[in-house]
C-alpha cells in the first residue's frame, strides 16, 4: 500500500450576517475585582442577585467549541481575572487547545508581580494592563487603592521579560487629562502600545458623560504635542495606531463611545455569568450557562451560537437602541459585569 497523505483541513472561518470573521473571544472569568474604579464599577450594591459563573470546565468546552468553529484568540478578562482562583492553570489549559493561536489577558496588574514568570512561560500574545496616571495619589483616588508604585514596578518587570504589554488608560475629563501626553511617552522608550480609551457608558450607574475627548482631540492633542506623528496602518483593529518620531512604541486611540471599528468588529464576548454577546452594547443574545447545563451537545450549541451570528447587530448604535426599546440597561450594567 502506498502512504497516503491527507492533507490537514483547511481552518474554518466563522462568519456573521455581515460577512464579518468573527475569530476573538473575550472570556470574562469574574466580576469581582479588588478595585473600585469608578468608571467600571457597579454603584453601591447591585441589586442583581449574585449569579453563578460558568466553572471552567464549562469555560474550556465553550473555547474548544469555538475555536473548532473558527475562533482563534482568546482574551481573559474579567473583573480582574488574577482573583479567581485557579486561574494559571486554567489559561494553561486553553494554551494547549489546537488551533488558539492567541492567547492574551487583561489585568489591573495589582496581583501580577508573584505570577509573572508562569505567565511569562504561558507565551502569551498581549498582556493589558490598566493604567489611568502616573500619580500615585490620583491612582489612589480612581482605584480606591494605594498600589500605583506596585502595578508600575510589575509593568517595568514584564516588559522586561519580554511578554508584549499595552497600557490602557480610559479618558477621564478632568481626571487625567492632563497626563495624557505623559502617559503616551511611556512608548517613547519602551515597545508597548500606550491605549488611551474613549469613556462608554458601563459604569453601573455612575451618571455617564461622554466629555470632550473623542477620538479627534485625542489625536489633534497627540499631533500638536509629540514629534511627527504619523498613523499605523492597522487592518481592521480595534485601535487606531499613530506612532510617535523615534518612539519605541505605539500610541493607540480607541473610539469605544465613538464606536468608529464596528463595520470590522471580528469578536464576540462571554460574561462572567455566561451569557454571550455579540456586541458590547447588546444585552446578551445567548444564555450560554443554560444551554450548557441543560445537555446540548455540541453541536446543538454550535447551532444556537451560529445562529446569534446571523442576526449580530450593524454597530453598537443599533445594539443600544435595542437595549433601549427593551427597557434596558438596569442600572448595573457596568464593565466588570460585562468583561471589558
Ligand atoms: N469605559 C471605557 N473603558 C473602560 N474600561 C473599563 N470600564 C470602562 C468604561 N466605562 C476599560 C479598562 C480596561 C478595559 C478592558 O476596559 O481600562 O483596561
Amino acid at each position: 500500500m502506498t502512504p497516503h497523505h491527507t492533507p490537514a483541513p483547511p481552518a474554518p472561518t466563522l462568519t456573521d450576517n455581515l460577512g464579518r470573521t468573527i475569530n476573538y473571544v473575550r472570556l470574562a472569568v469574574t466580576d469581582r475585582c479588588n478595585l473600585n474604579c469608578r468608571y467600571c464599577r457597579p454603584k453601591g450594591p447591585c441589586d442583581e442577585p449574585r449569579r453563578e459563573l460558568l466553572s471552567y470546565e464549562e469555560l474550556e468546552r465553550l473555547t474548544r467549541l469555538l475555536v473548532e468553529m473558527g475562533v482563534s484568540k482568546v482574551r481573559i478578562t474579567g473583573g480582574e481575572p488574577l482573583v479567581r482562583h485557579g486561574m494559571l492553570d486554567f489559561m494553561r489549559r486553553l494554551q494547549a487547545i489546537d488551533g488558539l493561536h492567541q492567547l492574551a489577558l487583561t489585568t489591573n496588574a495589582t496581583l501580577l508581580g508573584p505570577r509573572l514568570a508562569d505567565l511569562r512561560a504561558l507565551n502569551l500574545a498581549g498582556l493589558n494592563i490598566s493604567l489611568d496616571t502616573l500619580r500615585p495619589e490620583r491612582f489612589a483616588a480612581i482605584t480606591g487603592q494605594n498600589l500605583f508604585a506596585d502595578v508600575f514596578a510589575v509593568i517595568e518587570e514584564a516588559i522586561f521579560t519580554g511578554i508584549p504589554v499595552k497600557i490602557n488608560a480610559v479618558v477621564q475629563e478632568g481626571i487625567n487629562t492632563d497626563e495624557l501626553l505623559d502617559l503616551a511617552r511611556l512608548a517613547a522608550d519602551r515597545p508597548i502600545q500606550v491605549r488611551f480609551i474613549e469613556p462608554m457608558p458601563f459604569d453601573g450607574g455612575n451618571s455617564f458623560v461622554a466629555g470632550n475627548w473623542n477620538l479627534a482631540r485625542l489625536e489633534q492633542h497627540f499631533r500638536e504635542h509629540l514629534p511627527d506623528v504619523r498613523e499605523a496602518p492597522t487592518a481592521g483593529a480595534t485601535a487606531r495606531v499613530l506612532q510617535a518620531a523615534g518612539f519605541k512604541g505605539s500610541i493607540g486611540l480607541i473610539g469605544g463611545y465613538s464606536r468608529c471599528f464596528c463595520a470590522t468588529c471580528n469578536k464576540i464576548r462571554i460574561t462572567p455569568q455566561g451569557m454571550l454577546k455579540t456586541c458590547l452594547y447588546d444585552d446578551g443574545v445567548l444564555d450560554l450557562k443554560e444551554v450548557l447545563r441543560s445537555g446540548s451537545s455540541d453541536r446543538e450549541l454550535a447551532e444556537m451560537i451560529r445562529a446569534c451570528l446571523g442576526r449580530r447587530h450593524a454597530d453598537g448604535f443599533a445594539a443600544a437602541e435595542q437595549r433601549k426599546k427593551k427597557g434596558l440597561p438596569g442600572s448595573c450594567a457596568s464593565m466588570a459585569t460585562i468583561g471589558g
